[in-house]
């Protein structure tokens, strides 16, 4: 059994006090990504871990995992299901189970051992489980029941999707008795729209949203909840409530045309197994009763909800409750839309956050401040009259005069309306909506209220947040907070785009370039691999991938596909996927979308510069044109839309490659790297001078070509030479828009001009980063001018306070200023590069990162005239440091000269950098300082 050291760190280095038996301790244990999943169809499911050492150099040479039916077997160490045997293997990440084929509703107990280097075992690791769903459709009993919606006044029978108004949201409930003590009671349900599940008078889970937003029209997301606990012997009762969501709501602007349904449904089953062997099932089905007359009379998820407190009926998720005045449901039988296990992280809260202020700007008029702009909805203590109506709306910006500014919420009402009972107090929060704010309204009360009544509760897809940042500078902390609540804020499910206005869609193009930045937020692995699916499910038979996805709603409006770097995510975001944890099965998933949207662009485009099929061609998206500055060009900075285009081309076409590489289809390999060299040859010869000038000679033109490797190495340096004249003239700042901004970062730093790249990060004067935290931004801006002191907001159409796509210059941070970066060659942090470079406003940062294989640190800082480097590398990973010096003889690690260091060693060396592989542990390093690079 191995012991950890206790290890203390001191400024001078690191000095190792205490020691015990050492080696490796695996941790961590997951399977597909999650910890103890429940319910997943995923018939041959992948196992990681994690790696724990003190040690330096240690690495696993062997494994061996354990699975059991039942957690007592494996407690005997005996894998009934699987026992894999000591593998010779340093594999961690996503090892395929390899036992007997797993049956629906299969429980499993797993565990794991390792050898480490020198061949020492482990102890086993602590018991992780999983279990397995329901895995075909001849596994569910259940029916769809609903309440179709009344019709409105004046309304026919034919379908008027989308343009009326909200229903309440129907009530459903039965009751069931059990006869004896259950063992075991698995829930399964799932609904067309967005429900809450009841069980004798309790909640079950903490889902807000669920199912969340899947292309319905052929796959639905089921979830799966043991509530054994909750059960009782005798009378039971479930009591569900179904809301519109995704599936019968309003979506997009304009109300379009085709949403998915007229009225939401709910599926659910129940499976128990009782002491005495028994098993029965309560199902959703025509025994079921339901009612319109509830408390929510309506709920959008742009115009939020409205709850009448009267006519709330006490019990009516227990059993004893009086349903006679319920009415019969509607009952449907399965149809051939998949369901599927939910594979990415549910929607829950992640904080409560207290307002900073309470003000009245006009009577009556109660404003609070949450001081941070959220996603989710509040929580309002409220007291009065019966029939009072109390209004909340939401807000992301304030008029000058203190009450809310909602010009740029469009369409969306985001308001809530309490109409009170006669309790003396009462407490509301909405179920099946979201607001995107930081301001608060609240009219309607007899008293003015209490700055405690009210709580900013904000919701998101729970990825792990798995990364700490800090920093010098000010500006710069700031400015990843405001990214990572810009993340927190469009995780819903899908990545969107914005949670404030009638819009909300999982805008492809957006996720392509802000991909990578939120990996380094937060453990995006089973949210992606999900989406990639909504990409797949959305992609068109021609292999055109579309401007969003889920797509459904949108077929008819002439908004599908083939957009150059938005349809271009269906290639970037698996592959981000596989770089950073090393999941070679979604490419092979995902391979053949891949390959088919490069072939539809090809054949469109034979002669390699892509001008046809552009689809809504939005180009590189709020560049320097759309921003309105005195003193400012506002013409020439948009990059030419064929070169734009043509450069994803390729782009993708490298990846796609590369992704055959992977999986060893050689000849596709071969096929897809010649394709790509030729339309880089076609993108030189269209776009690129011999003094390196490029078409439109655009910063983001220089940007793009730098960043995507599609100028010769004579020219890179001409090129960069034009950029850096370009944002000259743009008065030092940056001109482009989302797509290039941080490709701009990226190459600044790679091509020796880091000291450009951190003076664009510190301005404050507009448009940039900064200049938006000096209007007290607390997240990420559509455009670079949304809001200008003296000149106002921007076109209120199109101006949301919370995008994170111009967030995609947090790649630029982790990659460059903690220096953090993963290895193509070696994906899932088997091997990384760490090149922190200090710069003008950077004299130290530490950033730490829980990558798949452990937990990475890299903390520097300019001390006199050294610079200090502490690492922390994961075992079984290596990582290449790269350190700034003219002598190698001079650098130290942890006191002593470096070349005494076992597990380090020098493998390269360039003009005033010395390039050391790194064996895992903690290492501190220090070298005579040298101008930056
Ligand atoms: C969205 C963008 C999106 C764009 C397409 C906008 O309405 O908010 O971020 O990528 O449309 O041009």
């Amino acid at each position: 059994m191995c012991m950890r050291m206790v290890v203390i760190w001191l400024a001078a280095g690191l000095i190792q006090i205490a020691g015990g038996e050492t080696g490796v301790e695996p941790v961590e244990l997951r399977c597909e990504y999650r910890v103890n999943p429940e319910g997943m169809d995923v018939r041959i499911p992948r196992l990681s871990w994690i790696l724990e050492s003190e040690e330096r150099g240690q690495k696993q040479t062997a494994y061996r995992v354990l699975v059991a039916s039942s957690r007592e077997a494996l407690d005997r160490n005996e894998g009934d299901l699987w026992d894999s045997g000591r593998i010779e293997s340093d594999q961690t990440l996503n090892i395929s189970y390899g036992g007997s084929a797993l049956e629906s509703r299969t429980q499993c107990w797993w565990k794991v051992q390792v050898w480490d280097r020198l061949g020492t075992p482990s102890g086993w690791s602590s018991v992780a489980y999983w279990s397995i769903g329901l895995l075909s459709k001849e596994d569910w009993s259940a029916a769809w029941i609903g309440i179709p919606r009344p019709l409105l006044e004046g309304e026919s029978e034919e379908p008027s999707r989308g343009h009326r108004p909200a229903q309440p949201a129907p009530m459903l409930r039965r009751t069931f008795e059990i006869n004896g003590r259950a063992l075991r009671a698995i829930l399964y349900i799932t609904a067309r729209g967005v429900y809450e599940v009841r069980l004798n008078g309790e909640r079950v889970g903490d889902h807000i949203l669920a199912p969340e937003w899947t292309a319905y029209d052929k796959r639905l997301q089921y979830q799966t909840f043991d509530v054994t606990e909750q059960l009782r012997s005798g009378e039971n009762a479930l009591g569900v409530i179904v809301g519109e969501g995704w599936y019968a709501g309003r979506l997009a602007w304009g109300g379009w045309p085709d949403v998915y349904g007229e009225y939401p449904r709910l599926l659910l089953q129940l499976e128990v197994e009782l002491a005495d062997g028994r098993k029965m099932a309560v199902m959703s089905n025509g025994a079921w009763r339901g009612t319109l007359e509830g408390p929510i009379r309506a709920s959008g998820l742009y115009d939020g909800e409205i709850v009448d407190a009267r006519l709330r009926m006490p019990g009516w998720d227990r059993p004893g409750f009086n349903d006679d005045e319920w009415i019969p449901v509607n009952v449907e039988t399965l149809d051939d839309v998949e369901l599927v296990w939910q594979r990415s992280q549910p929607i829950g809260i992640i904080k409560e956050l207290r307002p900073l202020s309470l003000t009245e700007p006009g009577d009556g008029v109660y404003v609070y401040d949450l001081g941070q702009n959220m996603v989710g909805w509040c929580r309002l203590k409220v007291r009065g009259s019966a029939g009072d109506t109390v209004r909340v709306r939401h807000a992301e910006r304030l008029n000058p005069d203190g009450t809310i500014y909602t010009a740029n919420l469009r369409g969306a009402g985001a308001t809530e309306k309490y109409i009170l009972s006669d309790s003396e107090e009462d407490l509301f929060e909405p179920r099946f909506t979201y607001h995107g704010f930081r301001y608060v309204e609240v009219t309607g009360l007899r008293a003015p209220p209490e700055i405690e009544d009210l709580t900013g509760l904000p919701f998101c897809s729970r990825a792990p947040e798995i990364s700490s940042f800090e920093c010098s500078s000010e500006l710069v902390n700031q400015l990843m907070q405001n990214i990572l609540w810009g993340q927190r804020g469009n995780l819903h499910g899908i990545p969107t785009d914005c949670p404030q206005r009638d819009e909300r869609l999982g805008w492809t193009g957006d996720i392509l370039a802000f991909s990578q930045t939120a990996i380094f937020n937060m453990d995006m692995a089973a949210f992606f691999y999900k989406f990639v699916q909504d990409l797949r499910d959305a992609q068109t038979p021609d292999g055109r991938y579309p401007d969003f996805a889920p797509m459904g709603p949108a077929r008819n409006t002439g908004r599908f596909g083939s957009v150059p770097a938005w349809g271009d995510a269906g290639v970037v975001v698996p592959w981000r996927v596989y770089l950073n944890y090393g999941d070679r099965r979604l490419l092979e998933e995902h391979f053949e979308s891949a390959r088919s949207w490069i072939d539809f662009v090809y054949a469109q485009n034979p002669d390699l510069i892509w001008v046809n099929a552009c689809g809504n061609n939005y180009s590189d998206w709020v560049n320097g044109d759309t921003v309105r500055l005195d003193g400012f060009p506002d013409q020439g900075n948009a990059v030419p839309k064929d070169l734009f285009a043509t450069a994803f081309f390729a782009n993708s076409t490298r990846i796609v490659a590369e992704m055959a590489a992977v999986l060893g289809r050689t000849g596709e390999a071969r096929h897809y790297s010649e394709l790509q060299s030729r339309i880089r040859d076609a993108f030189k010869e269209a776009f690129v001078q011999a003094d390196g000038r490029m078409k439109g000679d655009t910063q983001a033109g220089y940007a793009i070509a730098l960043n995507m490797d599609l100028l010769d190495d004579a020219v890179r340096p001409l090129a960069l030479q034009h950029m850096l004249e370009a944002i000259e003239r743009y008065n030092g700042h940056i001109s482009t828009g989302f797509h290039a901004a941080y490709r701009l970062m990226l190459e600044l730093s790679r091509n020796g001009r880091h000291e450009e790249a951190c003076r664009l990060v510190s301005l404050r004067t507009p448009p940039s980063w900064g200049y938006m935290i000096e209007q007290g931004a607390t997240t990420m801006w559509e455009r670079w001018d949304g809001y200008v002191e003296g000149r106002g907001f921007h076109d209120p159409g199109m101006n949301s306070f919370n995008h994170y796509m111009f967030g995609s210059v947090g790649e630029w941070v982790w990659r460059n200023i903690v220096g953090l970066n993963p290895d193509e060659e070696r994906p899932g942090y088997r091997h990384f590069t760490i090149h922190s470079r200090p710069g003008p406003g950077f004299s130290w940062a530490r950033g730490e990162y829980d990558s798949v294989c452990g937990k990475i640190i890299s903390n520097w800082r300019q001390e006199g005239d050294r610079f200090l480097l502490d690492v922390t590398i994961p075992a079984n990973t290596t990582a290449t440091v790269y350190l700034q010096t003219d002598d190698t003889d001079l650098v130290l690690e942890g006191g002593r000269p470096v070349e005494n260091v076992e597990w380090v060693k020098l493998i390269g060396r360039g003009p005033g950098m010395a390039v050391y592989r790194v064996d895992s542990g903690h290492y501190a390093f220090s070298v005579p300082m040298v101008s930056h690079r």
